[in-house]
């Protein structure tokens, strides 16, 4: 099979949406599932949430913020470039019904397949407040695209660039506003803090958890997360979970596992001492 880049967007710095000729794939993917990518015989295996298909074309598209070894190498592959694989969809999909009055908000790079979830949400009755947050102006995006998505929209930065600052301006709404069900795409420590304000109204929660993962399958035991006391697996029991149940801190430790290996992966082929320069070709 070949997993042929048709066309690339760069969304914001650093942060690009790429779409695949995938058929199988595109012709079963759901919001809130995710892929499994390969770049190159030798590449590590990332995963990446689905945020969108189109089952016509047999396309899967994809939206990763450059952080490391793989994701910058990823930036580097141009439309028509091929990846060695991609699997999926994997994970369960995310509850999409009528819950009424519902908030969805993405964070950062998580935008992208957030709004797929809101465009469903929206198809099914609900009436829908967005949330996108960015760390800086320049980050955010998709703006427009929310704003014809959702029946009211809100953004966010950390520095106060764009829109509200932080996201104490939540729980002013909160305090005014009754919402069913809340979705929440984005960094672990925004996911946390959302969770810790929709509590106290009891706002059922659901927030998409990205621990480490390699088959993605719930054979490795890679993916671990607690939840409400509970060992779960990300990739086959989530990646969707109550975010009031999560064991945050957990999560972000778990993350942060292989960081010392991470940055020297990351130095080395930025100098190009190492790790593959990919092996791919044109198709
Ligand atoms: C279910 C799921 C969905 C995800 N969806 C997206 C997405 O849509 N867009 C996006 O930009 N990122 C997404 N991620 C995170 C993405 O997989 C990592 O950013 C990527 O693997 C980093 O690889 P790297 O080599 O570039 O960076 P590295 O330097 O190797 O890692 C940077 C950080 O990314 C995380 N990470 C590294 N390897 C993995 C791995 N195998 N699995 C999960 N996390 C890892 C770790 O926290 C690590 O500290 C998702 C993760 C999961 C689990
Ligand atoms: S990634 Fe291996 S069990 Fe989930």
């Amino acid at each position: 099979m070949i997993y042929k880049i048709i066309s690339t967007e760069e969304l914001a710095p650093k942060t690009k949406m790429f779409e695949v000729l995938a058929p199988d794939i595109a012709a079963k993917a759901k919001p809130g599932q995710f892929l499994i990518v390969i770049i190159s015989v030798k590449g590590e295996r990332i995963p990446l949430t689905i945020c969108d298909y189109n089952r016509e074309k047999g396309t899967v598209s994809f939206a990763f913020h450059e952080v490391g070894k793989t994701t910058k190498e990823l930036g580097q592959m141009q439309a028509g470039d091929t990846l060695e694989n991609v699997t999926g969809p994997l994970g369960n999909p995310s509850e999409i019904k009528n819950f009424g009055k519902i908030l969805c908000i993405g964070g950062g790079v998580f935008i992208a397949p957030l709004l797929l979830q809101v465009k469903a949400m929206k198809q099914t009755g609900n009436k829908v407040t967005t949330i996108l947050g960015a760390r800086i102006k320049e980050e955010l995006f998709m703006e427009e695209k929310a704003k014809t998505l959702s029946d009211k929209i809100y953004t966010a930065s950390d520095d106060g660039s764009i829109g509200y600052k932080g996201l104490d301006f939540l729980k002013e709404i909160l305090k005014t506003e009754k919402f069913d069900h809340c979705v929440v795409m984005g960094p672990v420590v925004m996911m946390k803090e959302v969770s810790e304000i929709t509590k106290p109204y009891g706002i059922p929660t659901i927030v998409t958890t990205t621990p480490i993962m390699m088959d993605g399958m719930g054979m490795c035991g890679v993916c671990r997360v607690t939840v409400g006391g509970k060992m779960l697996f990300g990739c086959v029991d989530g990646p969707e979970f109550d975010g009031h149940q999560v064991d945050f801190e957990e999560l972000v430790q778990r993350q942060r596992l292989f960081l010392p290996e991470e940055r020297v992966a990351s130095l080395m082929w930025e100098k190009n001492i190492g790790g593959c320069r990919c092996d791919r070709k044109k198709a």
